[in-house]
């Protein structure tokens, strides 16, 4: 099996009415986490680099890594390019081996955006890489941008046919009140997402792969553990599940977790390094790490993406 992009993964979760997973991966125990979990329910999977991965790991690393988890694994995999913000990122990714890149042109003018993203396009289909858009912005923290839930704004579904067809990606994300980070709604705030406006797109743009960021569930499980064993994390919320799963089953093809993916980590460091204070190896917390990791890929790949199978 080699790297592959996503066009066939969207075009039978679309059918099948489940979503692929897109985790950000930052480490060799993160991309383990993630890819032994989904081996073991053999599902395809995306695997995603922000910028701040490529800073931090460095592109070449990250990329082996991958590729090492194809070989150990055998399953479809992804390597996408998670919120480009300019072309240069774009074809740096595209001429490094990414199957997938993400131009982020959400805070552009609708002109803009559009400008940006086709000449992405136009590089990244004559080298046979896929590419999402984004139209609406969500609020929360990426990299060194910080979107405040006032500048943060829904998707016009008005706009999303002009976008696409002038564009020609061929994913795209949205903003129906998802967020980045692990504080998605204020205390005493009912969680809610803008089913009507994903509506709404699925019927404008028929049989077309729609991306939700934002979307860590933020789970209680993890939360509790950083907490217990001295963090301080009072009053992270994230996406019910259950909203995730109605999307999944919706236009959305592509579920983007990363706070997921940190929190499990750190809860398995802290456990670990609480309970042993002895211990100086790595090896001793990175494993308890990667083991949380998995639990939580594996948990998400059964009952919030229902791609559980479906890797062939
Ligand atoms: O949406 C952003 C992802 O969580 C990546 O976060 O830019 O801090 O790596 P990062
Ligand atoms: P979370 O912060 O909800 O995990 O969102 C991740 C994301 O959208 C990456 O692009
Ligand atoms: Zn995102």
């Amino acid at each position: 099996m080699a790297l592959v992009n996503t066009k066939e993964m969207f075009q039978k979760a679309y059918a099948g009415g489940y979503a692929i997973g897109a985790f950000n991966v930052n480490n060799m125990e993160i991309v383990q986490g993630i890819t032994e979990a989904a081996k073991e329910e053999n599902a395809p999977i995306i695997l995603q680099v922000s910028a701040g991965a490529r800073k931090y790991a460095k592109h070449e690393y990250l990329v082996k890594l991958v590729e090492a988890a194809i070989v150990d694994t055998d399953l479809p995999i992804a390597l996408h390019l998670d919120h480009g913000a300019d072309f240069e990122i774009c074809k740096a990714c595209i001429d490094g081996g990414f199957t997938s890149v993400m131009i982020d042109g959400s805070h552009l003018s609708f002109e803009e955006n559009i400008a940006l993203t086709k000449k992405v396009v136009e590089y990244a289909h004559a080298h046979g890489v896929v590419v999402e858009g984004e139209l609406g912005r969500l609020a929360g923290v990426e990299d060194d941008v910080n979107v405040s839930s006032e500048d943060a704004s829904y998707t016009r579904p008005e706009e999303v046919e002009e976008f696409v067809d002038r564009t020609g990606v061929d994913s795209l994300a949205i903003a129906i009140g998802t967020s980045h980070g692990a504080f998605k709604f204020k205390p005493g705030q009912k969680p809610q997402l803008r089913f009507d406006i994903l509506e709404e797109i699925g019927q404008r743009l028929p049989n077309f792969p729609i991306v939700l960021h934002g979307a860590s569930s933020v789970s209680k499980e993890y939360v509790d553990i950083i907490n217990k064993y001295g963090g301080k994390l009072d009053d992270a919320i994230g996406i019910p599940e259950d909203m995730l799963r109605k999307a999944a089953g919706m236009a959305v093809c592509k579920i983007n977790i990363d706070s997921d993916l940190r929190l499990a980590f750190t809860a398995g460091v802290r456990e670990h390094l609480m309970n042993n204070p002895g211990h100086f190896d790595p090896r001793q917390f990175l494993s308890p790490a990667r083991d949380y990791v998995k639990a939580l890929v594996k948990h998400k790949i059964v009952n919030v993406l229902g791609c559980s199978g479906k890797a062939n």
